[in-house]
């Protein structure tokens, strides 16, 4: 497993753009085999998405051969919601790229059949040809996606309630009302991460420090679902210095 420490979250950033485009560069997509990029949401990702959209507009990359599969979407709130993950992923990457329409998908937290919508996005990652590129980020309980604690390390994509943990620290974008944010999800499982020929995970300030020490010096635990990196053969971590507090 790779760590790699940077100083604050604008140079963590940085760093995983830069890499990230690097590797879109060096695959050198085509319309016939596209990068298949898989994408978080939350307050980390969105300098790494500003990063991007920097260097797109500088005319360092373009996102014309990727295709992109993110990792979760609320249960129940209308997709043009203002918090909604949909909502989210134009408002800091989508709506600044070249990204064809066509190349995004997002899980439908308002299909009529949340399970079957579930098996189509697993089956459309597959036709894809899998993930090449996984990022994400964790929440301070070391979730990965909203896999919360407790979720099987071969988990696929699936409906899963929310840990309290993750309600009372994703009210700060619902007014600090925990009666707004949603109860559920539809999320990637552990397993379907894993399958990613490569995961990158962007961790940020002290409040996940904990969860860092956890998921790389303890084992491999399904309560600290980032563990699960310990089996990926190629996984790579990059954190701030508040992050490694408790290393
Ligand atoms: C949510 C998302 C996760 C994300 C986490 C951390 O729970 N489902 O994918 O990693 O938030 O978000 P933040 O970066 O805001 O701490």
């Amino acid at each position: 497993m790779r760590l790699i420490i940077r100083e604050e979250p604008e140079t963590v950033a940085k760093y995983i753009a830069d890499y990230i485009i690097e590797r879109i560069l060096t695959f050198e997509p085509t319309p016939q085999k596209p990068f298949v990029l898989g994408l978080p949401t939350g307050s980390s990702p969105i300098l790494i998405y500003k990063s991007l959209v920097a260097r797109h507009k500088a005319g360092d990359i373009s996102f014309r051969n990727v295709v992109t599969f993110n990792m979760d979407e609320y249960v129940g709130i209308p997709r043009d919601h203002p918090e909604s993950y949909h909502s989210f992923m134009y408002k800091h990457f989508f709506s600044h790229v070249d990204i064809p329409p066509a190349s995004i998908h997002i899980l439908n937290g308002n299909a009529p059949d949340l399970e079957a919508e579930c098996i189509a996005y697993e089956e459309k990652i597959r036709l894809a040809g899998g993930i090449e590129l996984f990022l994400g980020g964790i929440g301070p309980d070391g979730h990965i996606a909203f896999n919360e604690p407790g979720s099987s390390l071969a988990s696929r994509t699936r409906v899963k309630t929310l840990a309290y943990d993750t309600i009372l620290a994703n009210s700060r974008f619902f007014g600090h009302d925990l009666a707004l944010v949603p109860r559920m999800a539809l999320t990637v499982g552990v397993g379907t991460v894993l399958e990613a020929r490569e995961v990158v995970i962007a961790i940020t300030g002290a409040h996940k420090a904990a969860a860092l020490q956890r998921c790389i010096e303890g084992g491999v635990n399904h309560m600290w679902t980032l563990s699960c990196l310990q089996l990926h053969p190629h996984p790579l971590i990059v954190v701030d210095d508040d992050a490694t507090l408790e290393l």
